[in-house]
């Protein structure tokens, strides 16, 4: 598989063409950032804990009838996935209150949602992702109606799959964001799963196991991604 020209560079990857049109290789970096980069920094090691354990996730997931892009791990920062055309689109889903919904509705960070919340944000780092709602996205045409239903139907399983999962090994799945992209004209799973993406607190302490504290300048940034990483390893 060889490695072509770089396609895209974000804040936390780069994307690579290879000599197979319908394959893309993903390289996880350390770059951090935070608040739409505003905040920038380094965590040594993240690249390699988000490549390992979103291959993890998404194998898990696909066990379970989710199609992903993954298609498989190549190095410790390097994967194969499937070319595809991502929507534009952040799909948020919260089980917990935190963060931005936690001040959005003058909530406690750590309340309950009685029922599962799905947030969609327009993905655009100039307009700094603003959160919209279905009628924007059939405004705009940035899903078409079956589309968008068929990433809501997965967002749903992606959590029941992921917090069951978290809590066999003793952390709660607060909430995450999710990425889809088109690949053979049908709605695939994309992107990452890791603690850069989602918000994972340990069960019995509530510490936050995530890049939370990094944002919020928690310390010990790099020993929670090992540690997560290390407890998704020893259940696998
Ligand atoms: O900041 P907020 O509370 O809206 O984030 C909700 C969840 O989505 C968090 O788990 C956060 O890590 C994730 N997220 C993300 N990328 C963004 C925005 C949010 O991974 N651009």
């Amino acid at each position: 598989m060889e490695k072509l020209e770089m396609i895209y560079e974000g804040k936390a990857k780069k994307v690579f063409k290879t000599d197979n049109e319908k394959q893309y290789i993903v390289e996880y970096k350390d770059d951090a950032t935070a608040f739409n980069g505003i905040k920038k920094g380094t965590i040594v090691g993240k690249g390699v804990v988000n490549n390992k354990m979103s291959a993890a996730l998404f194998a898990l997931l696909e066990e379970e009838g989710i199609p992903t892009h993954q298609i498989e791990l190549l190095s410790d920062r390097e994967s194969l996935v499937k070319a595809v055309k991502i929507l534009p689109l952040e799909v948020i889903v919260r089980n917990v209150a935190a963060g931005s919904l936690a001040k959005r509705l003058g909530l406690e960070e750590g309340v309950e949602m009685k029922k599962t919340v799905l947030e969609f944000s327009y993905k655009n780092d100039e307009l700094g992702d603003p959160m919209i709602n279905d009628y924007h996205i059939q405004a705009m045409e940035y899903a078409t109606d079956e589309q968008l239903d068929t990433v809501k139907s997965y967002a749903l399983k992606v959590n029941e799959v992921l917090k069951k999962f978290f809590l066999e090994i003793n952390i709660k799945l607060i909430d995450f964001k999710l990425e889809f992209g088109l690949y053979e004209d049908k709605v695939i799973l994309a992107d990452e799963i890791s603690p850069d993406t989602c918000r994972l607190w340990d069960a019995d302490t509530n510490k936050k196991l995530d890049k939370d504290r990094f944002r919020r300048d928690l310390g010990g940034v790099e020993e929670v991604y090992q540690e997560v990483l290390e407890r998704i390893s020893k259940k696998k």
